[in-house]
């Protein structure tokens, strides 16, 4: 087992060997060339898409009219709307068996979102969203108008996804429905307009007003362009008529797939090239309530028919980019497709209900075994044939199929082998992937390849977390697909993607171990914010300085990984914590008693009943109170804590009693140093399914400490013996006599570096990240290389301050620059600049 301590080791050892031979003068970076290790596979570098943040909607998907089926109103699936909010129906949570009773918050004039109605003098109309003529059983909803009621036309116009873009001498595809009675006007014109109401594109359509739904296309060519504009019908002010699925797609789609994807949008993430592409979540997959899950089935065929869901992202997806989109997609950008299924649980964190009986597993095993017919089956085969149907004769690349998202639990270990089982007995060659992470249900989990881990921590973790998989063993039995990792918390920017960019060297240094990773969420519609790995808006697109350092990793992939030794000059100072002790809970309730702190050797150095609770401990938020030696804290809002005031602790034992009596867990502090500067051991983390360690500082506020997340689940009304032991920078946390956890805690390290070769191109490939002020200039060495060519290549990405990040205004401030590298040999230095992610590629003959 490669572990950080080995690196270390390497120094020790370097430091000494050099003792005798002059001084080292920088870092050393020895590369054996004729060492290989880990093959780095080609299926790497991914991305995972889920509509969130109008990724898909307002996002990639082309289609330019929000809420186009006046569907929006609808209520999530498996809900109904009682007191302004959707409820899930009462059905215990698969994990915990509790009831969660979940409810979201729901608003009125949904149906209308994106759309009004006016009469052009600014009069009001008559109108409403009903479901009195469907036109068609799966969309219901349509717009009912009275235009005979206004004195002047009447104008129904979407504001599109926050404007509608044109671009002057484009084509844009109209398509919509009108029922018209015989009394209606005998004309419907469509444009695109400006905010003073004037044309930049338009198209008369002559009525059929034969009482009849019917459907009407044509091309509005631009006579301008800009971003701000709307989409407007305008009826005569005559008689009824009903409006329905009204769409609008640029002429001009990427690689020209009619209900295709944004030229841009499909473009920069194609040059990213990636190997796979995830799909279709994510939580959504499991969704509020089983009802309310991703159906597939429901996502294909014409998109008229296709009825939407309301994701659980807060709004309505119309799954224009549906099952077939997506493996389209995947094909014309040379990816892999991945098919994520649920696996019979809805999302623990909302309803959790789960499907039990073996009737109703079978049928969403069935469900996903048909969603992989649809992709790879034959001509001859039910899906295959409606692949065909729908103009794809030819099996799609699907490789990959991912029973749930985010499982966890003994139900869903079940579940899963039974998933396993029938696919792999129909279509041997698909990879699936396990849901649960490093979880002790894989033991109950039967055949398991894959796993995959999810990661949304703040940047130090990324940065303290790149030699993480450096810890498994060789042996490791299960491969890892990292299919969702981020850095979070704000502000995000070149200090945060270079935490990921270290974070990628470990991943890419351990490619035998970890097969797949892909970033998550990927794209944002800035409506939505600004953090995810792709911005753009309706008329734009660009990449956050992340998307070019994972470019950068995706098109630098060496097909080997060579022995890398990281030598630096000077060894870092172990770090240990003193400062205050203290209770915590963040979110939650509890009751504390018989604490002590005990020394390493088991001496007390104090012990408390409660009764100094007035001397002694300072309260930094919450409601405190004791009663008969128990210290409850009852505020369910907030973080609450509680310090014992002026003690300077050190290595020690934290022991005493704990019940929980709401919300996910509680956290003893220790090393505290002022109010925002502490540690603590968090029990009931990650929505109280973890123990950890955390560091709460100034720099970052609340930091993960973990290497693999240790799974916990704390009961509510049960009195725990909870036992924290600080050991210099070796941190425990018992429960119950138990050792749940062991940290140790090291510097955060400045300087990363991963090795690998080309071997197509003959090229050795370094990749050095630099996250300090200062410029960094290791001395690379290549150890047994053959001939070394002068010359290679060095990409660099770096800005003035680790503060800065792209944005609409200035897309490429922080974009990778390449350049010839010259002075290259056995021995060489290069220089990194300052918060810099550097590839250098070097010629060199093996
Ligand atoms: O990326 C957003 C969400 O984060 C995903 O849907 C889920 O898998 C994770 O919790």
């Amino acid at each position: 087992m490669k572990t950080y301590g080995h690196y270390l080791l390497g120094l020790a050892v370097a430091i000494a060997a050099l003792q005798g031979c002059g001084r080292q003068t920088a870092d050393r970076i020895v590369i054996d060339v004729a060492r290989e290790t880990a093959e780095v596979p080609s299926s790497l570098y991914g991305v995972f898409f889920e509509e969130i943040t109008h990724s898909g909607d307002g996002g990639i998907y082309a289609e330019m009219i929000q809420n186009r089926g006046f569907e929006d109103g609808n209520a999530p699936s498996g809900t109904v709307i009682k007191d302004g909010r959707a409820q899930a129906a009462h059905l215990p949570c698969y994990f915990t068996d509790a009831y969660n009773d979940f409810t979201v918050r729901w608003r009125d004039g949904l149906a209308m979102k994106a759309w009004s109605v006016a009469a052009l003098d600014g009069g009001k109309v008559s109108c409403e969203v009903v479901t009195d003529n469907p036109l068609n059983a799966a969309t219901p909803h349509a717009l009912r108008i009275d235009a005979g009621k206004s004195g002047t036309d009447v104008a129904v116009t979407n504001s599109g996804y926050w404007g509608i873009a044109v671009e002057k001498g484009k084509n844009y595809n109209l398509r919509f429905y009108v029922k018209a009675d015989p009394s209606a006007g005998d004309k419907v014109e469509a444009s695109v307009v400006d905010k003073a109401g004037n044309k930049v594109a338009e198209r008369s359509f002559d009525l059929v007003r034969n009482g009849e739904w019917n459907e009407y296309r044509g091309a509005l060519t631009a006579s301008e362009t800009g971003n701000d504009f709307s989409f407007r019908l305008l009826f005569p002010n005559k008689g009824r008529v009903y409006v329905d699925f009204v769409s609008l797609f640029p002429e001009e789609t990427f690689n020209g797939r009619p209900n295709g994807m944004r030229k841009d949008v499909a473009g920069i993430l194609q040059d990213l090239r990636p190997a796979f592409v995830r799909w279709p979540g994510g939580c959504i997959v499991e969704g509020l309530t089983m009802e309310n899950r991703v159906k597939w089935k429901e996502t294909i065929g014409d998109i008229v028919d296709r009825p939407g869901e309301y994701n659980l992202w807060g709004y309505r997806s119309t799954f224009g980019f549906g099952y077939h989109e997506f493996l389209q997609l995947c094909e014309d950008i040379g990816a892999d497709g991945m098919f994520v299924c649920n696996a019979g649980m809805s999302c623990l964190f909302r309803n959790g209900d789960y499907y039990s009986t073996p009737e109703q597993l079978q049928e969403l095993i069935d469900e996903a075994l048909d969603a992989i017919e649809y992709a790879i089956g034959g001509p001859e085969t039910y899906w295959g044939k409606e692949r065909a149907n729908n103009g794809h004769p030819e099996p799609f690349p699907l490789r990959y199929v991912e029973v749930g998202n985010e499982n966890v639990g003994p139900r869903y270990a079940a579940n899963y082998q039974l998933f396993y089982r029938a696919i792999k007995e129909k279509y041997p060659q698909i990879e699936v992937i396990c849901a649960l992470m490093f979880h002790p249900w894989l033991d109950e989990a039967g055949e398991v390849d894959i796993i995959d881990p999810h990661y949304y921590e703040t940047p130090g973790w990324f940065y303290r977390n790149a030699y993480v998989y450096d810890k498994l063993p060789e042996n490791y039995p299960y491969k890892i697909y990292v299919g969702e990792y981020a850095a979070v918390g704000r502000p995000l920017n070149l200090h945060s993607s270079l935490g990921e960019a270290a974070y990628l060297t470990g991943v890419e240094r351990n490619a035998d171990k970890v097969q797949l990773v892909s970033y998550a969420p990927l794209f944002q519609n800035s409506n939505h914010g600004k953090n995810h790995l792709i911005v753009l808006k309706n008329d734009s697109v660009y990449g956050r300085t992340n998307y070019h350092i994972l470019k950068m990793f995706s098109h630098n992939r060496p097909d080997v990984n060579l022995a890398t030794e990281f030598r630096p000059m000077e060894k870092a100072e172990q770090f240990r914590p003193n400062g205050y002790v203290g209770i915590r809970t963040g979110g939650s309730t509890a009751e504390f008693k018989d604490m002590k702190i005990l020394q390493k050797n088991g001496e007390q150095l104090y012990a408390t009943d409660w009764s100094d609770l007035g001397d002694k401990w300072v309260p930094k938020g919450g409601e405190w109170k004791v009663e008969g030696g128990v210290l409850s804290q009852t505020a369910m809002r907030g973080d609450a804590m509680l310090v014992l005031d002026e003690e300077e602790i050190g290595d020690c034992i934290i022991e005493m009693k704990v019940r929980k009596t709401g919300g996910a867990g509680f956290q003893i502090v220790f090393g505290g140093t002022d109010d925002n500067n502490y540690f603590m051991a968090d029990i009931g983390s990650h929505g109280n399914e973890s123990i950890i360690f955390r560091e709460i500082n100034e720099e970052e506020g609340n930091v993960s400490l973990f290497d693999f997340r240790h799974t916990y689940n704390v009961l509510k009304d049960k009195w725990y013996d909870v036992k924290i032991e600080i050991d210099g920078n070796v941190w425990r946390c018992w429960v119950d006599g138990v050792l749940e956890y062991e940290y140790t805690y090291l510097d955060e390290p400045r300087h990363y570096v991963v090795s690998g070769l080309d071997r197509e191109k003959n090229e050795v490939v370094v990749k050095l990240v630099n996250s300090e002020a200062e410029a960094w200039s290791p001395r690379i060495e290549l150890k047994h290389a053959g001939k070394i060519a002068s010359t290679g290549e060095k990409i660099v990405l770096t800005s003035a301050s680790p503060d800065d990040e792209n944005d609409f205004g200035n897309p490429e401030k922080v974009v990778p620059v390449s350049s010839a590298m010259t002075g290259l040999g056995r021995s060489f230095e290069v220089e990194c600049p300052p918060y810099s992610f550097t590839v250098i590629r070097i010629p060199c003959k093996k």
